[in-house]
């Protein structure tokens, strides 16, 4: 037997409502989740563009401001390098957001822009395939778990200034990247020089996603229990609390027999027709019964006006009817007699039944009755003994067999 068959119809739908909204609820966070993760990367991978942008920008600009100013660097001017301011901008802007952010090369000057492995894979997938504007994915080669985003640099006329032939490189590049060691010259129009490097650490990502993720799902439990509860607030005022009444109605009528309960009407929905079915039965039955009281006032009637004493009982001799003229006769009140054994109306020392009960008697005689007027040795109340003459009848109703005994006292 299903343990949720004793619970209450209420708890029971809102038990079923709750663990499919449950399971709604997980699906919703997971499939959040995942929303939330592909959110998040595109937004990385918008900063990080942004990034690469910026970097591109400020190196373009600062070049046209110098040459229209017509700065010469030197190594005391180092930091105004285009491609150099350039690569420090874009690390503070960086480090503000919380990301790693630099240029890095495989041929490069400073080591410290010397790539990674994931760098260099990238570098050389950038180089085979250059079409590719830029490149981004998930990176575990450090042990911690980081997103990576890479756009490549190709050399335009102005890299080749201090990218290209030695000779062509302002004196104090030379002096400070001696081309025979230094390994970033000779580079060629559109050759690939190097990359913005971004990344981002997962962590911090899982953080901002788990954050959101955490609003959400508090919204949606919100939603979630605010349905449930109207649910189970609409259960009750639309299905239980009618059901109640219907079943406190019938349990009354069961307890007091009262047969005037009614309930208010309802409209014609399935609670309705069953409280208006509840009503007609009720008026139903209440006719039926009164009809019931009316004759059976009716027979007391008849049974009273008789001259005679008039006895009732079943086959097992149960008293089921007992006149006036018998409470006269025997001494017992009406009450007292019914459902007593038609037996203590017979004196023991009647010999008509020669020491058996009536049940046993009627059982042995069959259909033969004793005729009309057969002598009988009646006994009291007190255990005074009458002399009856007896007319007894059978009958049969609802499947029962029952006989009407008529009682005569003789002199
Ligand atoms: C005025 C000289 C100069 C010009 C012009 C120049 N660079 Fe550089 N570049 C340098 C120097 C010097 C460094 C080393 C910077 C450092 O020490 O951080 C460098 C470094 C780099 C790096 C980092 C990797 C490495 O080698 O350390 C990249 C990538 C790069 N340059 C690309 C470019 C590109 C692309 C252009 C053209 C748009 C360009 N550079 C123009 C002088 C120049």
């Amino acid at each position: 037997m299903s343990p949720f068959r004793n619970f209450k119809l209420v708890s029971r739908v809102n038990l079923v409502v709750a663990a499919i909204l449950l399971l709604f609820f997980l699906l919703t966070l997971a499939l959040d989740y995942r929303r939330q993760q592909e959110v998040i990367i595109a937004e990385s991978v918008a900063k990080a563009r942004l990034l690469a942008a910026g970097a591109i920008h400020a190196r373009e600009y600062l070049s046209a401001e110098l040459l229209r100013g017509d700065v010469t660097l030197s190594d005391r001017r180092f930091g105004l390098i285009p491609v150099v301011a350039a690569d420090r901008i874009i690390a503070r802007i960086g480090d503000d957001l919380g990301y790693g952010v630099r240029q890095v090369s495989s041929r490069f000057r400073n080591p410290r822009n010397a790539p990674d492995p994931f760098e260099t894979a990238t570098l050389i997938k950038f180089v085979s395939h250059p079409e590719l504007k830029e490149a981004y994915g998930f990176d575990d080669t450090a042990g911690e778990r980081v997103f990576r985003y890479l756009q490549p640099f190709r050399a335009d006329g102005s890299c080749l200034e201090c990218h290209g032939e030695p000779a062509a490189a302002p004196a104090f590049i030379r002096a400070a990247y001696p081309p025979e060691r230094d390994r970033a010259y000779h580079y060629r129009l559109g050759e690939i020089i190097g990359a913005a490097s971004v990344r981002i650490s997962v962590a911090s990502l899982d953080r901002q996603i788990l954050a959101n993720l955490r609003d959400d799902a508090l919204q949606t439990a919100a939603v979630f229990l605010a349905l449930v509860a109207c649910l189970g607030l609409l259960m009750r005022t639309v299905v239980t609390r009618p059901l109640g009444r219907l079943g406190t109605a019938i349990g009354e009528v069961e307890a007091t027999g009262r047969l005037d309960q009614r309930l208010p009407p309802r409209g014609s929905d399935e609670i309705g027709t069953l409280t208006t079915g509840f009503n007609r039965m009720m008026d139903k039955l209440q006719a039926s019964v009164e009809q019931l009281e009316e004759s059976e006032r009716r027979f007391h009637l008849l049974t009273d006006t008789a001259r005679d004493a008039i006895v009732c009982f079943l086959a097992n001799g149960q008293i089921i009817l007992f006149n006036v003229q018998a409470v006269r006769l025997f001494g017992y009140s009406r009450t007292d007699a019914i459902g007593l054994r038609v037996d203590a109306l017979i004196h023991p020392d009647c010999h008509e039944l020669a020491g058996r009960s009536v049940e046993a008697f009627l059982a042995g005689a069959g259909e033969t009755l004793p005729a009309p007027g057969t002598p009988l040795a009646g006994r009291r109340r007190d255990g005074t003994r009458l002399r009856l003459e007896l007319s007894l009848s059978a009958a049969e109703s609802d499947g029962h067999r029952f006989y009407t005994a008529i009682l005569r006292e003789t002199s």
